[in-house]
C-alpha cells in the first residue's frame, strides 16, 4: 500500500515536471494530486517508552525493579500492518498490552491517533479500548457460555448499539470469514483456526482504527495459521485497517510490510519491506533474527 502511494507520488511528480509548452492539466492529474498529498494519520506514537515491574524481594522491604521496554520512540502510521519480533520473555506482550491501553507506561509519552493517554481517565482509555481496539490473542478469549453470533456481536452489544445493527454487522463478518455455518454453534464445538476466525470478527465489529494481535496463530497448526494470517492481511489491504502482530514465526511475520525486533528493552531493528516479495522479506527475517 505504501509503495502504491509512493508510486503515485512519483508518476504526479513526473507528471509535474515543467515543460515547454505546459499543457492545461487533466482533471484526472489534479484528482490523482489530491489523494496523493493526503498524510497518513499517526495512529500510535511512543517516546521514550519504559515498562518496569516492581519485583518484591524476600526478606527486606528493598523492591527491585523488572525493567521490561527500556524507552522505545516509534510511529505507526494508519493501513501499517507491523510485526512485534523478540525472543520469549523480552516484552512484546508488554508493549502490545501497552499500547492496546490495557497496561500503562512506567516511563515515557504514548499517543494514540494523537490523543497523549497519560492525560485520559480510566473511562476514556476504556472508551477507546472498546471502541477503536480490536484484540486478537493467542488463546482466543471467547466467552464459552456464548454462541459464535453472540461471541461476535458482544463489543457491539457492550457498547449498547441496536441489536438488528449488530446482528447484521456479525452476520456480515461471519460470512466474510467462513462462519455463516457455525453461527449457532459454542466455542467448544469449533476447531482452533475457526475459533481465531470468530475472535477476529470480533476484533472488526466495533470497526477500530487499530487491530493489536498476540501470537494469533501461536496455537494453530501451519494450515489453519496460513488462514488466519490471510485473513489478517486482507484485513490490512482491502479493510485498510493497521495491524500491529506479535510473532515468532518468521513465515507469518512475511506477511507483514515492518517488523519491530525488540532486544534486551529496546528496538534492535526497524526493518522495512520495502518493494521485497514476501519470500525475499522471509529471508531477510531471518537473518535477523540470528541477531535476537
Ligand atoms: N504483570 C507482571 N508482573 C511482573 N512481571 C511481569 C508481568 N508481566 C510480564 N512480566 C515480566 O516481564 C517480562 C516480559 O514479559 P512479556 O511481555 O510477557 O514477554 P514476551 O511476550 O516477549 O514473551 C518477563 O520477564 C515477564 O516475566
Ligand atoms: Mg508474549
Amino acid at each position: 500500500m505504501e509503495n502504491g502511494i509512493k508510486e503515485r507520488k512519483k508518476k504526479v511528480s513526473a507528471e509535474n515536471k515543467p515543460v515547454k509548452q505546459r499543457q492545461p492539466k487533466a482533471e484526472g492529474v489534479a484528482e490523482k494530486e489530491k489523494t496523493a498529498v493526503k498524510p497518513r494519520k499517526t495512529v500510535i506514537k511512543v517516546e521514550e517508552l519504559y515498562r518496569e515491574y516492581a519485583k518484591l524481594s524476600h526478606g527486606d522491604e528493598e523492591t527491585e525493579s523488572i525493567k521490561v521496554l527500556k524507552g522505545l520512540d516509534f510511529v505507526v502510521k494508519e493501513q501499517e500492518f507491523v510485526g512485534i519480533m523478540g525472543k520469549s520473555g523480552c516484552g512484546k506482550t508488554t508493549l502490545l498490552k501497552t499500547l492496546g491501553l490495557i497496561d500503562k507506561p512506567t516511563k515515557g509519552n504514548l499517543y494514540f491517533c494523537g490523543k497523549e493517554t497519560r492525560k485520559l481517565w480510566n473511562d476514556e482509555l476504556a472508551d477507546i479500548r472498546r471502541r477503536e481496539i480490536g484484540f486478537v490473542f493467542q488463546d482466543f478469549y471467547l466467552m464459552d457460555s456464548l454462541s459464535v453470533s453472540e461471541n461476535i456481536m458482544l463489543p457491539m452489544v457492550l457498547d449498547k448499539k441496536n441489536v438488528r445493527k449488530c446482528m447484521e454487522k456479525g452476520k456480515e463478518y461471519a460470512e466474510h470469514f467462513g462462519l455463516s455455518h457455525l453461527m449457532k454453534k459454542y466455542p467448544y464445538e469449533l476447531s482452533g483456526g475457526e475459533k481465531q476466525r470468530v475472535a477476529i470478527s470480533r476484533a472488526l465489529i466495533n470497526n477500530p482504527d487499530l487491530i493489536l494481535a498476540d501470537e494469533p496463530t501461536g496455537n494453530l497448526d501451519s494450515k489453519s495459521g496460513k488462514i488466519v494470517i490471510d485473513a489478517l492481511e486482507r484485513i490490512n489491504r482491502k479493510m485498510k485497517k493497521t495491524i500491529i502482530m506479535v510473532t515468532h514465526d518468521p513465515q507469518v511475520a512475511s506477511h507483514c510490510k515492518r517488523i519491530i525486533f525488540l532486544k534486551d528493552g529496546v528496538i534492535l531493528e526497524d526493518l522495512r519491506r520495502k518493494g521485497a516479495s514476501e519470500e525475499e522479506f522471509y529471508e531477510k527475517i531471518i537473518e535477523r533474527m540470528k541477531d535476537l
